[in-house]
């Protein structure tokens, strides 16, 4: 595509974009269980309007925007309000909650080296449950990661392995709150206490949960402790993008104190152009993310959070208990919130399978391989625009489920599998090659069916998988390539 040498008109322009967006998940439907967090129609028109109103400031110099910085200071604040936090608690917006944890980690490391020089080859260790952002904040920062095992039937991190694998060159220990996966939350007071034995840092990954369980915890809900009040914790990400309803770019990363925080900061006076001091890992950033997120909490207010999870926890309570009811699923572990994971209790559900299958009657339920002790299972994550459907879901479950009760096993994905089975005896160039095309991975296009494709992600060893996923990507990522589907 180029640009085209005259400019298209406005209702061009957007008939295109709509026709590009009908091939994306409806998540309009109330029937996609990830990605989306839609508080409706009413509070996205004032989202909306907030974040147009900001849409050309720039977030990169808080002195010619002080309204920026006056923003981010108030939203850091409602947020650590929420939490409860003490008034040396200090927090910054990003744009996200992979922005939060890659600040998270900079800090730990830069912290560790200002005050403990000795340690030359840093490692945080975390439960296998963590975000993938947490690997990727080590990846890009040179951390080394020790990953812990989490506990048979709770997948809570089990911290009696993170003791063990703390060593000298250890900085930083981390817990979920919960775990996306499977919606758990660990045990944060014993990590923490854990960390303050050792004399290590501890950050708590509320990315997903730090809103939601907010509310709960207003409502009465059991919520464990998992706040910077819990002594040891010394940071704690929170996205507002997620449960707070926020448009996406909108994340909160908080410390202890500020002493903490400095080292998250960054200033370069050194080049010949204009004097920099980030905050975080932007410069320069649109108001619209903040401006929206700042609007979004106040439109809201607590009553409106509360009505929305009371809401969505009732439905979540019932959806839990009915897939316990069904033969053939179960829910791993005992979640915290309004995510889940469910697994299968028989041969006869391949959890992928039924992940193409339900996607074919309109439903996105997101899968998770099998990984040390979690079985192979589709996430759930409900919110407030899905809690219409929740009983639709269900229903669809069990009917889904019965049908494949019914079905003769699939030869060529029974064959698959027992390549699969072959893989820890013999892996080559060859085998992957023949592994990937009886999964159906040929060219750029995704298969229309997932489940072999999945099957093989989830057998392959974790460095050939990540640079099959890498290499696909790349190919898939070409300025080109929209023109050759076309
Ligand atoms: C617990 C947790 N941490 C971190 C992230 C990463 O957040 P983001 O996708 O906003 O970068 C997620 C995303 O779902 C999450 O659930």
């Amino acid at each position: 595509m180029k640009i085209p040498p005259k400019g298209l008109s406005k209702e061009e322009i957007f008939q295109t974009l709509q026709g590009y967006k009908s091939t994306d998940l409806d998540w309009k439907s109330g029937r996609v269980f990830g990605y989306i967090y839609d508080p409706g129609k009413k509070v996205h028109d004032v989202i909306n309007e907030a974040y147009t109103l900001y849409l050309s400031e720039n977030g990169l110099d808080p002195l010619s925007f002080p309204s920026l910085l006056r923003l981010e200071n108030e939203v850091v604040s409602m947020t650590a309000n929420l939490l409860d936090c003490n008034s040396e608690v200090v927090g910054n917006f990003t744009s996200g909650g992979t922005e939060s944890l890659i600040l998270a980690v900079k800090t730990s490391r830069d912290y560790s080296r200002s005050l403990k020089p000795h340690i030359k080859a840093p490692e945080m260790v975390l439960p296998i449950t963590a975000h993938a952002s947490l690997f990727k904040a080590a990846h890009y920062l040179g951390i080394k990661t020790v990953v812990t095992p989490v506990h048979d039937d709770t997948f809570q991190a089990d911290v009696a392995a993170m003791r063990a694998a703390v060593t000298d060159n250890t900085i930083l220990l981390v817990g979920s709150a919960p775990s996306y996966a499977h919606g758990v939350v660990d045990p944060i007071a014993d990590i923490a206490a854990l960390a303050r034995e050792k004399g290590l840092l501890c950050h708590v990954d509320a990315c997903v949960g730090g809103i939601h369980l907010s509310y709960m915890r207003k409502l009465g809900h059991d919520v464990p402790d998992f706040d910077l009040n819990v002594p040891g914790v010394t940071s704690l990400s929170v996205d507002l993008h997620k449960y707070g309803y926020a448009a996406k770019g909108a994340s909160i990363i908080l410390y202890k104190n500020k002493d903490l925080r400095r080292f998250q900061f960054w200033a370069c006076s050194r080049w010949t152009g204009y004097t920099v001091v980030n905050p975080a890992v932007t410069s320069s950033k649109s108001g619209g993310p903040m401006a929206a997120a700042w609007a979004v909490l106040r439109y809201m207010g607590d009553n409106g959070y509360q009505e929305i999870v009371a809401e969505v926890m009732r439905a979540t309570q019932k959806l839990i208990a009915g897939i316990g009811g069904i033969d053939g699923l179960r829910v791993l572990g005992q979640p915290n919130m309004c995510m889940f994971a469910l697994a299968s209790t028989t041969e006869k559900i391949n959890v992928y399978r039924l992940a193409d299958k339900m996607k074919d009657k309109g439903w996105y339920l997101q899968p998770q391989f099998a990984r040390d002790n979690s079985p192979a299972n589709l996430h759930i994550s409900l919110n407030r625009s899905t809690v219409p459907q929740a009983e639709a879901l269900l229903k669809a479950l069990e009917e889904t489920v019965a049908e494949m009760k019914q079905e003769e096993a699939d030869p060529e994905t029974r064959q698959l599998q027992a390549e699969l089975e072959k893989l820890a005896l013999k892996f080559d160039e060859e085998t992957f090659f023949k592994l990937a095309a009886m999964a159906g991975v040929t060219g750029v296009a995704p298969p229309e069916k997932m489940e072999k494709v999945n099957m093989l992600l989830e057998a392959l060893p974790y460095d050939v998988s990540e640079f099959m996923l890498t290499e696909y990507l790349n190919n898939m990522m070409q300025p080109n390539a929209a023109d050759e589907a076309s």
